[in-house]
């Protein structure tokens, strides 16, 4: 099985999470920025796991911005998301990019995996990549828990590598 993992990232927070993701999983998986890869590539993928960070009022990261979604092929594809934010600087929007992620791959059609993520530990107001009390993915807090991030991944990929 090939998995693609891609990810957006403006000062290298969410590609630091995305390289220790593919050496968690242990898989062939193979990493892409967003910035630089054609769709035409990621279509060749059947399991994709996307990540972004959250930028300016909510939004994507710059490159899955300037990325046009309509060339990626999601439909009947496993997917699973992660994404990085500031619960204190921005916790009205907590990676709220994953949200945003989260809402194109549903419309898409794509299979999630990685979802209900656990909110406990986290302290935030509001974020759009929360549904049904849980996190649509992995929630990666680089600003104020950094000391958390290689456990979340650990547990997380532990849950994701049994639902593929
Ligand atoms: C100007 C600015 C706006 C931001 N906006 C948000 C936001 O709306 N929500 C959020 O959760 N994090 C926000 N963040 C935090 C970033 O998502 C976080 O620092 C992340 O780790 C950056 O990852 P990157 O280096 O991969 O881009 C913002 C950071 C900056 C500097």
């Amino acid at each position: 099985m090939a998995i693609a993992i891609v990810y957006g990232s403006s000062g290298g927070n969410t590609e630091g999470v995305a390289k220790k993701i593919q050496a968690t999983l242990g898989m062939d998986a193979k990493v892409f920025d967003i910035g630089s890869v054609d769709a035409a590539t990621l279509n060749t993928f059947d399991t994709l796991i996307l990540g972004t960070s959250t930028w300016y009022d909510g939004e994507l990261q710059d490159d899955w911005e300037s990325f046009n979604m309509d060339t990626l092929e999601l439909k009947g594809k496993r997917v699973a998301l992660f994404g990085l934010g500031d619960q204190e600087g921005y916790g009205h929007e907590f990676c709220n990019g994953m949200g945003i992620l989260h809402a194109v791959c549903v419309d898409k059609g794509a299979v999630l995996l990685g979802e209900g993520w656990p909110v406990d530990g986290y302290d935030f107001e509001a974020s759009d990549a929360v549904k049904n009390g849980a996190f649509v993915g992995l929630a990666i807090d680089e600003d104020n828990q950094d000391d958390l991030t290689d456990q979340r991944i650990d547990a997380w990929v532990e849950g994701l590598k049994a639902q593929l």
